[in-house]
């Protein structure tokens, strides 16, 4: 069944950051500047950086990811109790030089191959997600970035699935789409577009809706489906 999906797909749109990109490294380094507390300010950076970005959308209130990221990282540091200035020169840059989540190169060159059409769709801004991209090399393997910042809505607004099926010319039908993000797979797939849960961090399912999903463990486990 999978593969008969896999092979049927023309397009193949992407999640960026937490499903191509690390979004939580540094933990080391940033344990050198403030100790023990280094993982719980990661995990309220992240978890408030997605609250941010669906607050914003409710209230009509976009500002670029950048500054919701910014936003984001001075609440966790007034959670945890930590000041150092450090600690954004640290971070901040992270999703502007983003690490590459192991496969995804490997997983973007075999879907090239296999005559697939390539893109990535996120939150992050433009200039994110071409740094990214380039310093990567994965821009050599995608067709497109699309950026939320074009119609100035987050994910997982329907507005932003349909952009990005405008934006390549596809047929909901001939896309596939892909996210780490379970918020994000459940929003793509209520809006209509079969989805693949790449559940690499080993999440629990949430209670959300869902349309066509599948599961899958890892990047890696995709390209199983072209071999
Ligand atoms: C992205 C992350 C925020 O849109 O899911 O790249």
């Amino acid at each position: 069944m999978a593969k008969d999906l896999f092979y049927r797909k023309s397009t193949f749109i992407f999640d960026a950051f937490g499903t191509l990109f690390k979004t939580m490294p540094l933990e080391d380094s940033l344990e050198r500047i403030i100790g023990r507390k280094a993982g719980e300010l990661l995990l309220i950076w992240r978890k408030k950086q997605l609250e941010y970005s669906w607050l914003r959308n409710q209230m009509n209130a976009y500002v670029p990811f950048n500054e919701v990221t910014k936003e984001a990282l001075d609440y966790a540091m007034r959670k945890v109790g930590v000041a150092d200035e450090r600690i954004a020169e640290l971070l901040l840059p992270v999703y502007d030089q983003p690490t590459l989540i192991s496969s995804a190169e490997a997983l973007l060159k075999t879907l090239r191959v296999n005559g697939k059409q390539t893109a990535i769709l996120s939150n992050g801004t433009p200039q994110m997600l071409k740094n990214g991209a380039t310093r990567t090399g994965i821009h050599k393997d995608l067709d497109a970035l699309l950026s939320v910042d074009q119609i100035r809505k987050y994910k997982p607004s329907p507005e932003v699935y349909q952009m990005a099926l405008n934006q390549l010319d596809v047929k909901k039908e001939d896309a596939l789409f892909f996210s780490s993000n379970q918020w994000d797979v459940s929003g793509a797939s209520t809006f209509g577009l079969d989805a693949i849960w790449v559940n690499q961090y080993n999440e629990t399912k949430e209670s959300l809706p869902f349309g066509q999903v599948i599961e899958v463990d890892s990047l890696n486990a995709v390209i199983q489906y072209f071999e």
